[in-house]
């Protein structure tokens, strides 16, 4: 047995999680009354995901009001009804060992779309006659495709930053264990730190003080809501793969004044406000963004995208290029890919459930 840095315990404020395999949020499109709702599926998914061994999950993209999901489909925790029924799938999630965090999100004019499977025209904008709804952005600026969305007003902004703050006061008392604020992809605050989505003339547009004062406010206000103990995420784009965006220097001077407003780690992702931007995917391809900020910030940072081996994985955190590696798509081919990398790696855990000891071991 060996001891490996993808093992090790992480802290983050109070919170100990038991390694640095995390799941990142990850849409699963499965609320069929269009009521924000947890179903049986997330109780599922989200309980074998610990089961598998993950360190840190974190629950996708979950709308703060009904406008800022994504599809009709799409999670909420803008009501306390929607607060309870997350409450199972916490206590499930934690007598695995794991912790559970829940990406708080608006989706801006990104929202209001087609789920992308079961439907005819997956991501085209849903009309209001179908259960769609008006979006909102910082400007009136479309998604290339979409409907166009209407600029938020100033009443409009603090309804955002307050709804961000109630929806995180649920998540802690549904027993979460850290919030994640989704500033990446094209949604909503991401829209706002972007001087091609962001045209305004007030004191949000222009210059990246500016630019970044929604994401600050959101992040300010969850905290006055939540107090001391609950670490806050915070999920970026650092670049957007072409000229004139938001970019990864201006990602390092916002992830500094994000831990100077309390935000424990940041989770560095790219793109998706550019549609169809020239990305080079490949194995790894985000690990240098989450390293540069890391390194020029000395803010906990978790890497994303394409990392889908036990070797890969340990290779980043032990070399120092990210604290944590989330690990999207191979956890929803194997939910069980913790475990198995521990076995890969030869690490003893001590979190095998009792029946898959018999098939750890081969
Ligand atoms: C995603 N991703 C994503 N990201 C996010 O911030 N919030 C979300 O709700 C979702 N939803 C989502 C659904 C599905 C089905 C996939 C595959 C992806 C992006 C995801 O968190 C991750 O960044 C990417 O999948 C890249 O990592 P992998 O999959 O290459 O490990």
């Amino acid at each position: 047995e060996v001891s490996r840095a993808l093992f090790e315990p992480i802290k983050l404020r109070g919170l100990e999680v038991r390694n640095r395999i995390w799941v990142p949020p990850m849409c699963q499109y499965v609320v069929d009354k269009q009521d924000g709702v947890p179903v049986a599926w997330h109780l599922m998914h989200y309980g074998s995901l610990a089961r598998g061994g993950a360190g840190g999950v974190v629950v996708e993209a979950t709308g703060v009001v009904p406008e800022g999901r994504i599809s009709p489909q799409d999670l909420g925790l803008w009501n306390d009804h929607q607060r309870d029924a997350f409450a199972p799938i916490v206590e499930l999630v934690h007598a695995q060992g794991a912790k559970l965090g829940i990406q708080l999100a608006h989706a801006g004019r990104k929202g209001s779309v087609y789920r992308e499977w079961g439907t005819e025209a997956p991501g085209t904008s849903v009309p209001v006659s179908e259960g769609g709804w008006q979006t909102v952005a910082p400007s009136a600026v479309a998604f290339p495709g979409l409907a166009e969305p209407a600029a938020l007003d100033q009443a409009g902004i603090d309804r955002v930053a307050a709804a961000f703050a109630a929806a995180a006061r649920r998540a802690v008392d549904a027993g979460f264990d850290f919030v994640q604020v989704h500033g990446a992809h094209g949604y909503l605050l991401h829209e706002f730190l972007s001087p091609l989505s962001n045209h305004r003339t007030d004191s949000y547009g222009g210059t990246l003080e500016n630019r970044a004062r929604l994401l600050l406010q959101v992040v300010d206000a969850i905290r006055a809501e939540v107090g001391q103990a609950m670490p806050i995420a915070v999920r970026l784009s650092a670049t957007e793969w072409v000229a004139g965006g938001f970019d990864i220097d201006e990602t390092v001077t916002v992830v500094r004044w994000l831990g100077q407003h309390g935000a424990d780690f940041v989770d560095i992702s790219t793109g998706g406000n550019v549609k169809q931007a020239p990305i080079p995917v490949g194995p790894g391809y985000q690990v240098p963004y989450a390293t540069a900020v890391k390194k020029a910030t000395g803010v906990t940072t978790s890497t994303v995208g394409m990392i889908d081996s036990a070797f890969q994985a340990e290779q980043i955190v032990a070399t120092g290029l990210a604290d944590i590696v989330m690990v999207g798509r191979e956890f929803l081919r194997d939910p069980s890919f913790a475990l198995r990398a521990a076995e890969t790696l030869q690490v003893a855990v001590g979190y095998i459930p009792a029946p898959y000891r018999r098939a750890y071991r081969r």
